[in-house]
């Protein structure tokens, strides 16, 4: 084989590999375990899905016990869980969050926006109030991740 070919080919898998890496990353998949009587956990996977994301829905009864089980902790609860990747997402966190997370890659459980604060996504309000997405350690403790 003379070298141009070979280029070719080597060029080939190169733009293959990139092409590859960068579905892997826009087709990341967050799944979002919620009530089915829940209507602002509807409200927040339109807001990831306009965001960009892929999602899919679990509807579980006890969204608590879905919470225990996925290992956020209690106190930082708010309607719904979601897991992408590795991490764990919390209530109603707003999509630029997570896609920082992913970029910053910290090593953490996840973020999480406790309780559901007025004029977060999936909690649009005509009085919205300042509210805190945070970052959840592996330990369980937190600290300021965005303030909204
Ligand atoms: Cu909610
Ligand atoms: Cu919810």
């Amino acid at each position: 084989m003379t070298a141009a070919p070979l280029l070719r080919l080597t060029l080939l898998a190169l733009y293959l590999s990139a092409t590859a890496s960068g579905w892997a990353q826009a087709s990341a998949t967050v799944e979002v375990f919620k009530s089915p009587y829940c209507g602002c956990c509807t409200e927040w996977v339109k807001h990831l899905r306009e965001s960009g994301f892929t999602v899919t829905t679990r509807e579980v009864e006890d969204v608590p016990a879905a919470r225990k089980k996925l290992g956020m902790p209690e106190r930082l609860g708010s309607c719904h869980t979601a897991r992408i990747g590795d991490y764990l997402i919390e209530g109603h966190v707003p999509a630029a969050d997570i896609r920082r997370l992913l970029k910053e890659k910290p090593k953490a459980l996840g973020l999480a926006v406790p309780g559901m604060p007025q004029g977060s996504p999936g909690m649009e309000s005509p009085r919205p109030v300042p509210y805190q997405t945070l970052l959840v350690q592996p330990d369980g403790s937190t600290r300021v991740f965005a303030q909204h």
